[in-house]
């Protein structure tokens, strides 16, 4: 048996990290994960403050020797002044994948008009894709699952661990002929 996908669940909030508050947005990330993932994980998680330089150095390690498939940050993505989550992921990718925040945004907009706050975005960084989600706990489900079926097949494309989903929660779209990698 291949070993367990390694994903990141990154918090990045100046309270949560001091304990001013009970961190509830990983916790929510994780409990969706556990609801769209048929293949085996588990969860790399960290809780940090709203600082661009330590925000970079730990999705270095998490996209590079901590090995994940996929990051999950959750929190900054808004206008306030420390809201600096977006430029941090920004400057560790390589690419940009526009699709997902637009697609996150759009879906979010149904049910809340402050999801234009916003500035969520994703990419990768070698072999891991990186997604921001917003800090509230509320938009964790609705945000992953605007996207994850397409999370998947991006992290064939870049190397990642193969990740299967529970089909009554997610159906995720590989092209006819996609290879299963063997283990
Ligand atoms: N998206 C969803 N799905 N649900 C929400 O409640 N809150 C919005 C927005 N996106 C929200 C959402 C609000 S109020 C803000 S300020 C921004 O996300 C940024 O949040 P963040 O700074 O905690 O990341």
């Amino acid at each position: 048996m291949s070993a367990p996908a390694r994903i990141g669940i990154l918090t990045i909030s100046d309270r949560a990290s001091q304990g001013v508050y009970e961190d509830k947005s990983g916790p929510a990330i994780r409990a969706e994960l556990d609801r769209l993932l048929a293949s085996p994980w588990e969860a790399v998680v960290r809780v940090i403050p709203d600082e661009q330089p330590l925000i970079e150095r730990t999705l270095i390690e998490l996209a590079g020797p901590e090995g994940c498939c996929l990051v999950c940050t959750t929190g900054g993505t808004g206008p306030a002044a420390r809201d600096v989550t977006p430029e941090a992921t920004a400057a560790v990718c390589d690419k940009i994948l526009d699709g997902f925040g637009e697609q996150m945004r759009a879906v979010s907009l149904k049910s809340v008009p402050t999801a234009i706050l916003s500035r969520q975005i994703a990419g990768t960084r070698g072999s891991c894709l990186i997604v921001n989600l917003p800090g509230k706990p509320a938009a964790i489900a609705e945000c992953l699952g605007a996207v994850f079926a397409a999370v998947p097949y991006c992290i064939d494309l870049i190397g990642g661990a193969y990740l299967e989903t529970k089909p009554e929660a997610c159906v995720a779209f590989r092209p006819k002929g996609a290879a299963k990698p063997k283990s």
